[in-house]
């Protein structure tokens, strides 16, 4: 459905306990949290999630980042949520991150950006998907 998103706070930010001011400000922003959990993805399942992303330079590299400790792994409710989280979470790049976005606060460099939010809502229930069970997301 188009109200609902998928996002995951990234392996640095949960070891910099980023958790908790992450989802206070996701909270905040008007999105409810259907679901949520932590878990460790391997090298192998974090190139399947970003497969899309195969043929990039940095596929690589952003397969042993996510893989490299916990993540907090969620799906979002809120009206218009694909689009409404990517605004609160800010650009992909920190450094162009506008102020009040939770890239903003917490992103390191374009790689290590502190949360992953669905581009679209075929992703957005593709990825869902991959996380979570049938159960999970009722
Ligand atoms: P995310 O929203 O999870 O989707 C794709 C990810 O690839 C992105 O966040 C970044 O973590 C990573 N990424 C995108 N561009 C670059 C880049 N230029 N260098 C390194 N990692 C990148």
């Amino acid at each position: 459905p188009n109200n609902r998103t998928y996002s995951m706070v990234k392996p640095h930010a949960v070891a910099d306990n980023h958790v908790g001011g992450i989802l206070k400000m996701i909270e905040e922003g008007g999105f409810r949290i259907v679901a949520l959990k932590k878990t460790q993805l391997t090298a192998a399942q974090a190139g399947k999630f970003y497969e899309v992303h195969a043929e990039r330079p940095f596929y690589g590299e952003l397969c042993q980042m996510m893989s490299e400790g916990p993540i907090v792994a969620m799906i979002l409710e809120k009206e218009n949520a694909v689009a409404d989280f990517r605004a609160l979470i800010g650009s992909t790049d920190p450094a162009e991150a506008a102020e009040g976005t939770v890239r903003k606060a917490y992103a390191k460099s374009k790689g290590e950006n502190a949360v992953h939010g669905s581009d679209s809502d075929e992703n957005a229930a593709i990825e869902s998907a991959f996380f979570f069970s049938g159960l999970e997301r009722y």
